[in-house]
């Protein structure tokens, strides 16, 4: 397993683009099942749950044909074989976004059996949302041997309902994903209440309109959608990566740096800077608002002396999401004081504190909420990367700690950021990735 070996205490400089949104792409990616034209995609990010997408599609008769050698790489799919319904365990326990099939298999190939997915290292992750939205629409749901079972009613199509997708910690993004996606095929009209307002959920409804869909009120927590009896081809480009912004205004904070970001989707992530600039970190757009495309905006981050502590509270969008936690908690242990941060979306999602706190931080968590003190220095250390934003959480720390840190297993970063350590680098991280046998040779600390 690869890891990645940091120096902190250096500066950066210079720009970096923000590639396309993996939380947007993996549902665009499974909503292709749903038509028998061809699909581009623009703007695919590479990684490593993207390409476990594309084995899945490629399992479920879709061709995929990657472009990969220009700097917005595109992809193009096509369904040339619907005969098969099963998404297996053995990828869906890769990537629990494998449940986006569903819907799309359900509605287009009349039943789907997908694999039940498990936990992860965020917490239990149920699923009761998605069968939920989907019972509610006529289908008949079984668990067989570990599997999700669907079929439509015997009319042959799935009916639409009005679906409340509210559960204990709000909606559900990907089960909103699911369910808007299945009911572009119903019959009749379906209407979301309690809908995601994410985004990434915004997105998939232009692709889906874009493909023949009648959707409105994507990006509202009522969503309705007139059934139609099929969906054809489109080129879509996928919205810029909200997250991956995230963590590199986080960077130049975490620095006391200034970079340069394009392709960044302010306008869909409002919560992140506004808390970013109650820290005191400058976030100027540097193009013209009136022409300039809200999600696609060239700005400038930059941090000059000391961080003011604040609070953070996780929220379904447009609150402050859960995905930026950690990126944000590393951050903060730097902060000229007592921040607080409460996790309202993954109540478990704290596995980077201990990693921090071999790094030197001050952070004592009490059930969902955290209160970090800011400390004058972290010291580099060998640490464990958890999950993916956690690991994210971790790279930004080592960058600003004293001396070098190590970080295990880092095949998480590379789940949700594409060539993390070269982009760092490019703009003056000491970053490297190192294989096993390279941290055997030179006799490196590893867990
Ligand atoms: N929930 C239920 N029942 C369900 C579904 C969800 O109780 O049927 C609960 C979850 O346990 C959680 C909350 O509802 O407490 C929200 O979960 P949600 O379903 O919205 O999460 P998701 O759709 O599975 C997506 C992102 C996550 C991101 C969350 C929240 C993708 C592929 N994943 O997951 O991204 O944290 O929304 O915004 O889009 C990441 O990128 O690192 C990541 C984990």
């Amino acid at each position: 397993m690869d890891v990645f070996v940091i120096e902190g205490g250096r500066k950066l400089s210079g720009s970096l683009r923000i590639k396309g949104s993996k939380n947007a792409a993996l549902p665009l990616l499974a909503a292709t099942l749903l038509t028998d034209e061809p699909v581009t995609l623009r703007d695919v990010p590479d990684l490593s749950d993207i390409r476990n997408m594309y084995r899945l599609l490629g399992e479920l008769g879709v061709e995929v044909v990657p472009e990969t050698d220009s700097e917005i790489p595109s992809v193009h799919l096509k369904v040339t074989d619907d005969s098969n319904h099963h998404a297996r365990y053995d990828i869906v326990k890769t990537m629990r976004a494998s449940i986006c099939v569903l819907g799309p298999i359900l509605a287009k190939r009349g039943h789907a059996r997908v694999s039940m997915p498990g936990g992860c290292a965020i917490g239990q992750r149920p699923v009761d949302l998605h069968l939920r939205g989907l019972e509610a629409l006529g289908a008949k749901i079984t668990l067989e041997g570990g599997d999700i079972v669907a079929k439509v009613p015997q009319s042959g199509r799935l009916i639409g309902a009005t679906v409340f997708l509210g559960g204990p910690f709000g909606s559900t993004v990907l089960g909103t994903a699911n369910v808007m996606s299945a009911a572009t095929l119903a019959q009749g009209t379906t209407i979301i209440e309690c809908a995601a307002c994410e985004p990434e959920i915004v997105d998939l409804a232009n692709m889906l309109i874009g493909m023949g869909a009648k959707i409105t009120g994507a990006g509202s927590p009522r969503i309705t959608i007139e059934g139609v009896e099929e969906l054809g081809g489109v080129d879509h480009t996928i919205i810029p990566d909200r997250i991956e912004a995230g963590t590199f205004m986080c960077a130049a904070a975490i620095t006391n740096s200034t970079l340069t970001l394009t392709n960044c989707p302010l306008d869909a992530m409002m919560s992140a800077t506004d808390r970013l600039e109650a820290i005191g970190v400058h976030i100027d757009p540097t193009d013209q608002a009136q022409t300039a495309d809200p999600l696609r905006r060239t700005c400038t981050v930059s941090a000059t002396g000391s961080l003011k502590p604040i609070q953070i509270t996780t929220q379904p969008h447009p609150g402050f999401p859960t995905d930026l936690q950690a990126q944000f908690m590393a951050l903060l242990c730097f902060a000229d004081g007592n921040s607080v941060i409460t996790e309202k979306i993954f109540p478990e999602r704290f596995l980077h504190v201990a990693e921090l706190t071999r790094m030197g931080s001050s952070i004592h968590r009490h059930g969902t909420t955290a209160v970090i003190s800011g400390v004058k220095t972290m010291t580099g250390a060998p640490v464990m990367a958890s999950d993916l934003r956690a690991s994210a959480g971790l790279v930004l720390a080592a960058m600003a700690a004293q001396g070098t840190t190590i970080i295990n297993r880092v095949y998480h970063i590379d789940r949700g950021y594409e060539r993390l350590e070269h982009r760092l680098a490019s703009v003056g991280a000491s970053i490297q990735r190192l294989s096993e046998e390279e941290v055997a040779e030179l006799g490196l600390m590893v867990e």
